[in-house]
């Protein structure tokens, strides 16, 4: 393990990034990058779900800095922050897909609860050593989802940062105890913490186990597109871009201690969406037979424990500090297609040997 500090003492502070080589750190980076002074420091694990291909249009950019390690492992996180004094963490490190907490949850605790336990402590005791306006200004931010409150029924208002948690899945289990012991840092040692809460992203570099990414690489291979269930479980959904222009909004002016829910009031079934990706793909590049890709799609039994619905009220973001979504999501959903066909490497490259074998463990069994 080593720790090259490439920042130079004379620039603005850096914020470190946890989990930036994933699909929302990739697009947060490019996002902070290109309009933020401050350079950053991505430390990411590298699990199959993270890729320093992303990066390389930007490799030789010198306000982004890579540390392959786990948020886990203190020895090393001490020494990123006592090197690159970052003024800001955002955890956006996760193990984050629910069929692969299902079948093995092990790593869920690890990275989410006891990853982000270890990320707290080292947090803590770099605040506590700092001294005037760089201990106030310090900040420690916490991805989180929508899924730590649980399903709601049909009629049940959206929720709100006062609902309780009622988590179903092990991923959601893990964000939500992660929640937890954030908000506990702040409660009890007075770490400056903040927490956001998010909808279902979706957009560039969103890993193809996902619903949207996974749908459309079938659909470009000729494969069936499978619905869990009745297809009428429905999402959230949030171009990835108002998510970081999101946690931006919550990292300058949010107060401390408090949790944002972020959300694009985007409810969907996913019927709705795979049959929206279908049209835009008609649309794109028509199959040979002209028939539409909604032809390909095929009802699989359901995920279990499966969440009916999940929907954010963001009006506390919104109201507080100002914030809206650009995108709707019929024009997020069109870039995010356009993105897919004129990146078809990124995919093609994914689909390695052991991006394989998942799909044949999970949808093989259904
Ligand atoms: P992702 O799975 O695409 O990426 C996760 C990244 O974290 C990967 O680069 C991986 O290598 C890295 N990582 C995993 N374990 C690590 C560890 N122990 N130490 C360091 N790095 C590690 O996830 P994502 O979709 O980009 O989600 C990012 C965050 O946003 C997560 O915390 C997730 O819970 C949250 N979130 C995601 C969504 C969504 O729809 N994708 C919605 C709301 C919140
Ligand atoms: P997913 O993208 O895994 O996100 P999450 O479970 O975190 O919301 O799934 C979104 C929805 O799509 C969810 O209701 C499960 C469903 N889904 C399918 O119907 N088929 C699939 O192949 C996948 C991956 C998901």
């Amino acid at each position: 393990m080593t720790v090259s500090s490439i920042i130079s003492q004379d620039k603005v502070r850096p914020i470190l990034v946890t989990g930036g080589a994933g699909f929302i750190g990739t697009n947060f980076i490019f996002d902070w990058l290109k309009a933020e002074k401050a350079p950053i420091i991505n430390l990411d694990k590298l699990t199959y779900a993270g890729n320093l291909d992303n990066f390389k249009t930007i490799s030789s950019d010198s306000n982004l800095e890579f540390v392959h390690g786990d948020i886990g492992d203190a020895e090393l996180v001490k020494a990123i922050l006592e090197r690159n004094k970052p003024q800001a963490i955002l955890n956006f490190a996760a193990e984050s897909h629910v069929d692969r907490s299902i079948h093995g949850p092990g790593d869920f605790i690890d990275t989410n609860v006891v990853g982000t336990f270890r990320l707290l402590e080292c947090a803590r005791d770099y605040w506590e050593r700092l001294r005037g306006e760089e201990g106030r200004e310090f900040r420690f931010l916490q991805i989180s989802t929508d899924e730590v409150y649980g399903s709601l029924q049909p009629s049940q208002d959206a929720s709100t940062e006062e609902n309780a948690f009622v988590p179903n899945s092990p991923y959601a289990a893990s964000k939500a105890a992660a929640d937890h012991l954030v908000r506990a840092w702040h409660r009890t040692y007075g770490l400056p913490v903040l927490t956001t809460n998010c909808s279902n992203n979706y957009g560039p570099y969103q890993f193809p186990e996902k619903l949207i990414p996974l749908m459309i690489s079938h659909a470009l291979g000729g494969k069936q597109l499978p619905i869990y269930g009745d297809g009428l479980h429905s999402r959230d959904w949030l171009y990835v871009a108002d998510h970081c222009s999101a946690v931006k909004t919550v990292l300058r002016g949010g107060r401390v201690g408090e949790v944002y829910n972020i959300g694009g009031r985007n409810e969907k079934t996913n019927k709705e969406v795979v049959l929206a990706i279908c049209g835009v793909l008609d649309a794109e590049i028509p199959r040979a037979d002209g028939k539409s890709y909604g032809e390909q799609i095929a009802s699989v039994p359901d995920r279990p424990g499966h969440d009916r619905r999940y929907a954010m009220d963001a009006s506390k973001i919104v109201s507080e500090l100002g914030w809206a979504p650009q995108e709707t999501f019929e024009t997020g959903l069109r870039k995010t297609v356009r993105w897919y066909l004129s990146n078809h490497d990124w995919l093609a490259g994914i689909m390695s040997g052991s991006y394989r074998d998942w799909i044949q463990k999970n949808y093989g069994v259904r």
